[in-house]
């Protein structure tokens, strides 16, 4: 691994004569500097710029964050070469980062609501990059729009104060076109936040809060890892890896005592939809979503996680023997990909390069868990976990008429919203909100025959909440296998659409103006422009 210099921000500040009170935010800084024009694709080179927030000496966390390459191993025998954040706590509580050394998933950072927390992230990778904060409320300068990315050697520090209810948040890349290709190869990490009412509910903490991040990776013979192997009908539909990991292993399986557990699941899987349930038949009990905990508990026979989507589980092995052993799987569903898109004449593997072993909604297994020790003590499920104030569809500002966003691919092959592709500054009139405004919005995803497809579709900057959801009656055969599995009941960033499904939400846009994305996060449709930006206007 190569080293990196940290500290590249501070050296820059001093050889510029440039003081920390003088420095701009990202933008304003590399306009003043280097007079250049915003980057407009990915294609362009990236500014040699470093940005982020003006450097206050209040934060009370300060993390030097480095996405960077390295090895871990993954299978038997040789080592994998991957891309991995690695941080370090440099002021503030130690427990702030865990790294996790044997595996390429980032550390999975620590912090509490209200807290002032400080990210100097460093570019030691061989192509521009950007950290996005996926869930949290922020100034749009700290979101890591891939506006903001920074050439390799350079430093973007991030600065804010954490707004967000306690619940599993996480982090990415969001350089534009290149955030599949860097997430895959190794770039996420779990960002958990916790605040009082989460420590009123009296959850299983410790060793039995157990993250369980879940993704899908192909390897070829000598352990490495592929990515797109069929080319570009793999990028129009979307990476599927042959191999599922937890946690960045294998085969994973995980020791429980007979107790309750917290399990935080992400699906960190670029593509793959999962429909999880417990082999034998066991319901799950579900007590979080993207934004944090529910109400109160609601149970499901399955739950769908699309990528980017979290969901947490309240998991009781107290009943079980010693030496019993369950497996979560995904369940077989239908209808996310079709026509040309999937099963149809391309899928079956002639167009495709290899084909997919492994399509989305086949059954497989996600995970084992083995009871391996007896316990005591174990918490009840809690009859009531936070307060969730829901919304009134007919409080929001254009209650008769939602804004809607249609999903569609054009006859040139290209993903739009509303007809329209990826432009790095660009808002178009439908795309302007006002500042602290309860909205609705609609999602449309209007598969006709070329582009069935389902679409994760994910709003930065707020959490959501789902009202209402519609389907085509001609889709609706495969709508019927996911829908028990949609938990809408909570607080939300991210929204499966099934093939001609239509979702309305309704999202508050407060304290911040400026330009936020939201796009598909099937990060091969966003990084195929599945994205635009949304403005906040005072
Ligand atoms: Cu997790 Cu813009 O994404
Ligand atoms: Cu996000
Ligand atoms: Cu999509």
């Amino acid at each position: 691994m190569t080293t990196s210099t940290p500290f590249a921000r501070r050296d820059f500040l001093r050889l510029t004569g440039l003081g920390a009170a003088t420095l701009l935010t990202g933008g304003g800084l590399a306009g003043l500097l280097s007079g250049c024009s915003p980057v407009q694709g990915a294609t362009l080179p990236v500014s040699d710029r470093t940005g982020g927030a003006a450097s206050t000496p209040g934060a009370e966390v300060d993390i030097a964050l480095k996405a960077t390459r390295g090895e871990v191993s993954i299978l038997p025998g040789q080592a994998t070469r991957v891309w991995t954040y690695q941080a370090e706590v440099s002021k503030g509580d130690p427990a702030s980062v865990q790294n996790l050394p044997d595996s390429y998933l980032g550390p999975i950072i620590r912090v509490r609501k209200g807290q002032t927390v400080r990210v100097r992230f460093t570019n030691d990778l061989t192509e521009p990059s950007i950290v996005h904060w996926h869930g949290l409320h922020l100034p749009e300068d700290m979101d890591g729009h891939p506006r903001f990315a920074i050439a390799p050697g350079q430093t973007y520090t991030y600065e804010f104060r954490v707004a967000d209810r306690a619940g599993t948040y996480w982090f990415h890349p969001h350089r534009h076109g290149r955030t599949a290709f860097q997430a895959y190869h190794g770039l996420a990490g779990l960002l958990l936040v916790s605040d009082d009412e989460e420590t009123a509910a009296s959850l299983p903490a410790g060793e039995y809060d157990v993250p369980l991040v879940i993704q899908d990776r192909t390897f070829d013979a000598n352990n490495q890892l592929v990515y797109l192997p069929g080319g570009m009908m793999d990028q129009m539909m979307g990476f599927l890896g042959e191999r599922i990991l937890v946690n960045g292993q294998p085969d994973f399986t995980l020791p429980v005592a007979t107790r309750s557990y917290r399990l935080r699941l992400l699906n960190g899987s670029n593509s793959r939809i999962y429909k999880l349930g417990w082999a034998d038949g066991t319901p799950l009990t579900v007590i979080a979503t993207d934004g944090g905990l529910l109400e109160k508990p609601v149970m499901r026979d399955y739950v769908v996680v699309s990528p980017g989507e979290r969901i947490e589980l309240w998991a009781d092995f107290s009943g079980r023997p010693v030496g019993t052993e369950l497996t979560l799987k995904s369940l077989s569903f239908s209808g996310a990909e079709s026509g040309m898109m999937g099963g149809g004449m391309m899928g079956g593997g002639m167009m495709m390069g290899g084909g997919n072993a492994l399509p989305n909604g086949a059954e497989f297994d996600v995970l084992r868990v083995r009871v391996e020790r007896a316990a005591t003590g174990s918490q009840p499920l809690p009859e009531r976990l936070s307060t969730v104030q829901r919304y009134r569809a007919e409080e929001a500002i254009n209650r008769d008429r939602p804004r809607v966003f249609g999903i569609a691919m054009t006859n040139m092959m290209a993903w739009t919203i509303n007809g329209r592709t990826f432009e790095m500054e660009g808002v178009a009139a439908e795309e302007i909100v006002k500042l602290n405004s309860l909205e609705a919005w609609e999602f449309d995803n209007l598969t006709e025959s070329m582009d069935v497809m389902a679409h994760p579709m994910h709003v930065h900057g707020v959490q959501f909440q789902v009202v209402e959801r519609q389907v085509r009656p001609a889709l609706a055969a495969g709508w019927e296998t996911v829908r028990a599995g949609y938990v809408d009941e909570g607080w939300k960033d991210t929204v499966l659409l099934m093939p001609g499904e239509r979702v309305k939400i309704l999202l508050k846009f407060a304290d911040y103006t400026g330009l936020y994305l939201y796009h598909c996060h099937n990060l091969e449709h966003e990084d195929q422009g599945l994205m635009r930006n949304y403005r906040v206007e005072a």
